[in-house]
């Protein structure tokens, strides 16, 4: 008799099941190789919006389109098997409504098989959050930094650095939870703030420059590989992939100028005639 071990992908409840208990671990991922990599290690894989600066090479995530951010969670859903996947939804993709924000992230989850979305927001996407779960859709919340705000922040600013914007923040954490958010990202935060928000409220947070005393953390994965000569300064550098690769782009490069085609010598030998 044969044994057979079902694969089974992490769920939403089991997410939420470590508020207070096993840190979260997370990395966002955009690609099949990668993905496969990632699969066995975190808990959750994050197809962010930040795709449009790390592989499209965007100055902010203002630009990403919802068939730019299906494309790399589908090739994300291949590569992988265990990891719940959350993708992104990007600028212009579900503030106008709750309805509309309900018909795009049903697309997303039909087109790409991932469970869950993630949106920008606390108070003012309430609303939004409380239509999507109620109909099946998981959602993720975002709050502190929410990137897709730039222009109307002015910059990519961390929150939460004077008591003055506490209350606005905290009921933004309040806000997401209460609508039924599974986990939320609190972003580029004052670290006091954030182990409040995350005392005080009933889901887990997954900071990202905010507090060692979330329930979880969540990296962009080039930023922690070294591929990224600038990361931001929270952001501990496991590898460094980014000299790793020149340094091996250098060594083929002089390879095929001397001539030197190691892999190509007699690869297809001739066969002999019968
Ligand atoms: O887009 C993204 O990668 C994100 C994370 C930084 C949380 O939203």
């Amino acid at each position: 008799m044969s044994v057979q071990t079902q694969l089974k992908r992490i769920t939403v409840p089991e997410i939420r099941a470590h508020k207070g208990g096993a840190p979260i671990v997370c990395l966002t991922c955009y690609h099949a190789h990668t993905a496969r990599l990632l699969d066995n290690h975190v808990d959750l894989m994050l197809v962010g919006d930040s795709l449009g600066m790390v592989m499209h090479g965007l100055e902010t995530t203002l630009g990403v389109t919802l068939d730019m951010m299906i494309t790399h969670a589908k090739a994300v859903m291949r590569g992988s098997k265990r990891a719940l996947v959350t993708v992104d939804m990007p600028f212009g993709s579900y503030e106008e409504s709750p309805a509309v924000a309900f018909r795009n992230a049903a697309r997303v989850i039909q087109e790409t098989g991932a469970t869950a979305i993630k949106l920008e927001g606390g108070t003012r996407m309430a609303e939004t959050i409380h239509y999507l779960t109620q109909r099946g859709v998981p959602v993720m919340g975002h709050i502190g930094l929410t990137p897709q705000m730039v222009h109307v922040k002015g910059g990519f600013r961390t929150t939460g650095r004077t008591e003055a914007e506490w209350p606005e923040i905290l009921a933004d954490a309040h806000a997401v939870s209460d609508a039924g958010a599974f986990a939320v990202v609190l972003e580029g935060m004052a670290e006091p703030l954030a182990a409040k928000i995350t005392r005080e409220i009933a889901i887990p947070t997954i900071g990202i420059g905010a507090s060692p005393a979330c329930d979880g953390q969540v990296l962009v994965m080039e930023d922690m590989l070294g591929l990224n000569p600038n990361p931001p300064k929270f952001v501990r550098q496991y590898a460094q992939l980014g000299p790793a690769i020149e340094a091996a782009v250098q060594a083929y490069a002089e390879d095929v100028r001397e001539r030197r085609f190691p892999g190509e010598e007699n690869v297809y030998p001739m066969k002999k005639a019968q």
